[in-house]
């Protein structure tokens, strides 16, 4: 047995081997029955033949089973060194790279960043903020009315009423999200996203249109990582600023249109229960896509939701 158990070919051919000896009617199993019948010296030779019977398959299965193994090795190996199919690893995407960025420079300046809800009533999205009755945005033509007379918010201005009625004033904060215009061609998308902010605080500290200047020339230093920034203030109208400003940025030779502010029309701070008379500040608003297609110099703002890998891939990020 014990040479049939070392020349043992196969781990099968074992297991026929082991049942001769250890099983039911096994050889060793028999005699192991025995021992009661049996001298003290007798019993001591069967205990030696077991151990060292069982010693002997345990190290022949081992040994089968690493040969096995290494048979096994030797046909299935990986060539790590073999070129393999290119990996696609994502990137972030464009937009939210710049609107990360945004939000850091806004944060660094003071500002708290707050959120509102994208569905917004009449009150908030239109009154409070001083517009009128008879504005286009209230008009279904332009604006996306749910039943219930509430509508998809048009501006994150929204939110800065939603943050004076909550906490009241002074007040520093911004916000960001998607807004909704009955708006679909090449240049406007129906879905767009906005930033906003306010800087409200005593009248005795002043803030003005200057301030305000300040505020986007440093983020845009910071935004289009320019030392030498070059604005300009053009005359505008919005209902909720008072006087109204929409501010440029000079790139290479042209001007290109950065965003839209003004100082807080008293209606509004009244429509927020804050005395005009002792408070005043500036708010600002802008589409987020445009800036980035401005600091990537993108021509075609739709690339940005097409989902085009390839685009996105090659847009520079
Ligand atoms: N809500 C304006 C828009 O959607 C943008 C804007 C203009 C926001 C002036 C402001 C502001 O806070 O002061 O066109």
């Amino acid at each position: 047995m014990k040479n049939k158990i070392k020349n043992a070919k196969s781990l099968e051919e074992l297991q026929v081997l082991y049942a001769e000896t250890f099983g039911k009617n096994g050889t060793m199993t028999a005699k192991l029955k025995n021992m009661a019948t049996l001298s003290n010296e007798e019993r001591a030779t069967i205990n030696a033949e077991n151990s060292e019977l069982r010693t002997l398959f345990k190290d022949k299965q081992t040994e089968l089973e690493m040969a096995a193994l290494n048979a096994k090795l030797a046909t299935e190996y990986i060539d790590v060194t073999l070129d393999k199919e290119p990996q696609n690893s994502g990137t972030i995407h464009p937009l939210t790279q710049s609107l990360k960025e945004t939000v850091d420079i806004f944060e660094s300046l003071g500002y708290t960043l707050m959120t509102g809800p994208e569905i917004e009533d009449d009150w908030h999205c239109f009154t409070a903020l001083n517009v009128p009755k008879h504005h286009p945005a209230r008009d279904m033509q332009d604006s996306f009315f749910l039943e219930n007379g509430n509508v998809m918010r048009t501006q994150t201005s929204a939110v800065q009423i939603r943050a004076m009625e909550k906490f009241g004033v002074p007040i520093k904060m911004f916000t960001l999200g998607q807004c909704y215009r009955r708006e679909l061609d090449a240049t406007h998308s129906a879905m767009f996203g906005q930033i906003e902010g306010l800087y409200i605080d005593k009248v005795e500290k002043n803030i003005n249109l200057s301030d305000l200047l300040a505020t986007m020339r440093t983020f845009a230093s910071k935004f289009f990582e320019k030392d030498d920034v070059e604005l300009r203030i053009r005359p505008s109208y919005f209902p909720f600023t008072e006087p109204s400003i929409e501010i440029d940025m000079k790139f290479g030779d042209k001007w290109m249109e950065l965003l839209c502010g003004g100082m807080v029309h008293p209606n509004v701070l009244k429509n927020c229960n804050i005395d005009p008379n002792k408070y005043q500040g500036f708010a600002f608003g802008f589409g987020w896509a445009r800036l980035a297609m401005v600091k990537y110099d993108l021509k075609d703002i739709r690339a940005f939701t097409d989902s085009d890998v390839r685009w996105l891939k090659n847009s520079g990020f």
